[in-house]
């Protein structure tokens, strides 16, 4: 149901003595078993492998869900970062394409979802306009319950919808999404009666999306949120053991971190080959990069980069850099197995052998055939690859693949040497925005920022 073809990372696969060496893989089996002790003993952290079989939360989210279902065709999500990306890739992949713009019939009478996950005041002041707040559910959705820009979004939109409802109808389209004590919004909610789900206090943002900060628009969208967490659940259990044949994630993690810290594969690049799963690429690049570019205490920066792409149209973008750029990528893909009948192409044109070789193929084949074809070539000049393969783009299988990546990333975490669950390296802008916003308690941001040079 979801397995990883690594062969094209591996020497032997490769020409001209490129790839990961038998010695090196058995070495990182290894530093595996070591990296694997070490992740499950911060289980402090790890509240995210508990999420997929917590009936409690689960049963929340619903409740809430099926109290927003049939009384608001709107629900807008505000969130930044892990509060965000996590709903947007699940509306991207599980819901039907261009959601927002069917019918509540075509939807099959679940709302629409529009996340707002910056503060580009013209985004906001459109997306404020094209809704009627009086059926619009908004969910607030912070870990920290204070982040500077979705408080602003919540003052905006609170605003907006008392003018809209009243103060007090206002309360009763509000749901926030926060940790279970700390936090503005817990504060808000405590004082005003505002429902509230709780992300457990052991979760941080890019590892939540199986806690209602996901689980709650999915199921407001009629995601199969048992399926979800199932897939989650069933990838916990496999990566219980040190094995690193047999666990998935545990794979994942030693090939990018072999490849980056042996081989000089720096840049990972997550390719799905699949509209839908175009957001959850993105949902990748800020788990890893957030997770993973960190400072040792011996002064050293480490991390890979990840990048986004998806096929097949980044093979008319990105793929000439990565056949023919420097030697520092390496490339995942996501392959959907099993669509090679949708989408027939008519045989026209069969006077034209340059177009008449078409018809009669799928577009299912197509897409297929050109993930396959990318991914030997990137091999037949020596660039590493590998191939995700999933059976169907289902609740399922995308619980399964985010609980796959949230898994690689602490084993990662282990096998750099960091802490893949804080972020101190966004906190010094954070700092110096609060201090020029007038932030009490920020005078030592203020004196450093006012002792750099300014243009
Ligand atoms: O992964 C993280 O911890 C961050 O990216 C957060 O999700 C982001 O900063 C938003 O934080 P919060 O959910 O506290 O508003």
């Amino acid at each position: 149901t979801l397995t990883l073809d690594f062969t094209n990372m591996m020497a032997g696969a490769l020409p001209n003595g490129a790839g990961i060496t038998e010695a090196q893989w058995r070495e990182a089996a290894e530093a595996f078993r070591l990296a694997h002790r070490q992740v499950m003993g911060q289980q402090a952290q790890l509240g995210f492998l508990h999420l997929p079989t917590n009936e409690e939360l689960l049963r929340a989210s619903v409740a809430v869900a099926q109290d927003t279902r049939g009384r608001f065709d709107d629900v807008l999500l505000l969130g930044i970062g892990g509060s965000a990306l996590g709903p947007i890739a699940l509306r991207t992949a599980l819901c039907a394409p261009q959601w927002n713009a069917l019918t509540l019939e075509q939807r099959s009478g679940n709302p629409r979802l529009h996340v707002l996950d910056n503060v580009d005041p013209a985004t906001i002041a459109a997306t404020l306009a094209r809704l009627d707040l009086s059926r619009t559910r908004v969910l607030v959705v912070s870990k920290s319950g204070g982040t500077v820009e979705t408080m602003a979004q919540y003052l905006i939109v609170r605003e907006a919808l008392a003018q809209a409802v009243g103060e007090e109808q206002a309360r009763a389209h509000l749901v926030f999404v926060t940790d279970p004590e700390v936090g503005s919004l817990r504060r808000i909610a405590r004082a005003e009666g505002i429902t509230t789900l709780d992300i457990p206090a052991n979760v941080g943002g890019r590892f939540s999306v199986f806690s209602p900060v996901g689980v709650l628009p999915a199921a407001i969208m009629g995601i199969d949120v048992r399926a979800l967490l199932g897939g989650a659940a069933h990838v916990t259990l496999l990566a219980e053991g040190e094995d690193v044949a047999r666990n998935l994630p545990g794979a994942f993690a030693v090939l990018q971190w072999l490849s980056d810290t042996q081989h000089g594969r720096r840049i990972q690049v997550l390719m799905p080959y699949a509209d839908p799963l175009r957001d959850l690429a993105l949902w990748f690049v800020q788990l890893w990069a957030e997770s993973l570019g960190k400072i040792l205490p011996d002064g050293t920066s480490v991390g890979p980069t990840p990048l986004p792409a998806l096929g097949a149209t980044d093979q008319h973008s990105q793929v000439q850099l990565f056949m023919e750029g420097p030697q520092d990528k390496t490339v995942t893909f996501i392959a959907v197995r099993g669509r090679t009948d949708e989408g027939r192409i008519p045989a026209r044109h069969a006077d034209i052998p340059e177009l008449g070789y078409l018809g009669g193929h799928t577009l299912g084949e197509l897409i297929d055939i050109e993930q396959r074809a990318t991914a030997g070539a990137l091999a037949a000049r020596g660039r590493f690859n590998a191939t995700l393969h999933i059976d169907a783009i289902d609740a399922w299988h995308l619980g399964a693949l985010m609980q796959t990546f949230e898994l690689a990333t602490a084993y990662a975490g282990a096998l750099y040497g960091v802490d893949a669950f804080n972020q101190p390296g966004v906190e010094l802008g954070k700092q110096f925005a609060y201090a020029m916003l007038g932030r009490a308690g920020s005078d030592a941001a203020r004196t450093e920022w006012d002792a750099l040079p300014k243009p």
